[in-house]
């Protein structure tokens, strides 16, 4: 059985389809993030899993039950939002046990509980002070004590950290990632920071336009993306998309005299004059150690920029660009000429028609 099973849903507003049939299943303890860009419908179905909103179709089953009809309150689930507002007249102590307070847990419990919840997010010495007198960061823990101490069966995060700043921001994660270890309780988590999503999720949906376009690991979504959306999405610098024809056994670079051979894994999926999109991580790319045998692209040169850790690199091939992530010391000069390497395994093919990975 599911712990949270998502069946077609669908929500119009008026003639405006937001959600396209949305199918999810979680076994227990996943942590989903539902990825995308603004307006995807990321918050509507969130909000409808929560019971905030209505779906015009489909289905949503918590342990196995449909919750359709079902008050949020009453539907075992738990949701942290973007703004936390907390009640400022009151303690840390009453802000977490609130939800509690009014479902009249008598106040021994509710104070072992707050201490729990406090004990697990560190904030066990502010249980006393007034969301004012509390930082960003400290705020957003109250906010998710707040929910854990309801002990759910789901956890909903819609954009929990986006009001944080990017050092805080970093730290919550580790936290959510380190809570989460310990708890293990279902979550499902929305965001439009791929970052956040590689880091912290068993599962990713990568949603477009009110669909998902692929839902599959961190490792899947990274390395084998569907399609060119999701290709683009995640990943930082994005992946490199050369538009190319395959010619007589080769993948022949638009715009250039660059050739390089179709992987022998490609050879079934592409006809003679197609033409294709050939996807490559920054990352997979390297310069040329001189061997002629080495599949590489030809480059000139354009731009250089150190981030620290590593040179962010983009060179012409022909008409077209291609960035690669360089060791930070790499002797590179503007307008030289170089051999960007790779390995056949590195390539993806895309139909441009369609998107569609092949
Ligand atoms: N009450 C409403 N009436 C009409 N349209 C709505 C309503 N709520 C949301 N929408 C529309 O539905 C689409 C999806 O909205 P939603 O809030 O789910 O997006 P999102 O993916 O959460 O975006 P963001 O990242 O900006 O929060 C948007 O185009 C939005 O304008
Ligand atoms: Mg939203």
């Amino acid at each position: 059985m599911s712990a949270l099973e998502i069946r077609d849903i669908r929500k119009n507003y008026g003639a405006v389809e937001t959600l396209k049939g949305i199918d999810i299943a979680l076994e227990s303890g996943e942590f989903l993030v539902l990825l995308g860009s603004s307006g995807c419908g990321k918050s509507t179905l969130l909000n409808i899993i929560a019971g905030l909103a209505e779906a015009t179709s489909g289905d949503v089953l918590i342990g196995g039950r449909s919750v359709l009809g079902v008050h949020p309150k009453n539907r075992d689930i738990a949701m942290v939002f973007q703004s936390y507002a907390l009640y400022p007249n009151l303690t840390v102590h009453r802000n977490i046990g609130f939800g509690l307070e009014m479902r009249k847990v008598a106040a021994g419990e509710r104070d072992k509980a707050v201490r729990e919840a406090a004990r697990l997010l560190q904030i066990e010495a502010l249980l006393d002070r007034k969301p004012g007198q509390l930082s960003g960061g400290q705020r957003q823990r109250v906010a998710i004590g707040r929910a854990l101490v309801r002990k759910p069966q789901v956890f909903l995060f819609d954009e929990p950290l986006s009001n944080l700043d990017a050092k805080l921001r970093l730290e919550m994660r580790t936290e959510l990632k380190r809570l989460h270890q310990m708890l293990q309780t279902t979550v499902v988590y929305v965001t439009h920071d791929q970052i956040e999503a590689m880091t912290l999720a068993s599962r990713i949906a990568v949603m477009r336009d009110g669909r998902i376009e692929q839902l599959g690991t961190p490792e899947e979504i990274y390395d084998h993306p569907a399609t060119l959306y999701v290709a683009g999405f995640v990943g930082a610098p994005s992946m490199n998309m050369l538009n190319a024809t395959v010619n007589a056994g080769q993948l022949a670079i638009a715009g250039s005299d660059a050739r390089v051979a179709v992987p022998v894994r490609f050879k079934d999926a592409v006809r003679e004059g197609a033409d294709v999109i050939v996807g490559v991580r920054p990352e997979a790319l390297r310069l040329a150690s001189g061997g002629a045998s080495e599949p590489a692209f030809p480059v000139e040169i354009d731009v250089i920029e150190l981030t620290g850790p590593e040179l962010v690199t983009t060179a012409r091939i022909g008409a077209q660009r291609l960035t690669a992530t360089l060791p930070p010391r790499t002797p590179l000069a503007k307008g030289e000429p170089c051999r960007f390497a790779f390995d056949e395994d590195a390539l993806r093919l895309f139909d441009p028609a369609s998107g569609k990975a092949l």
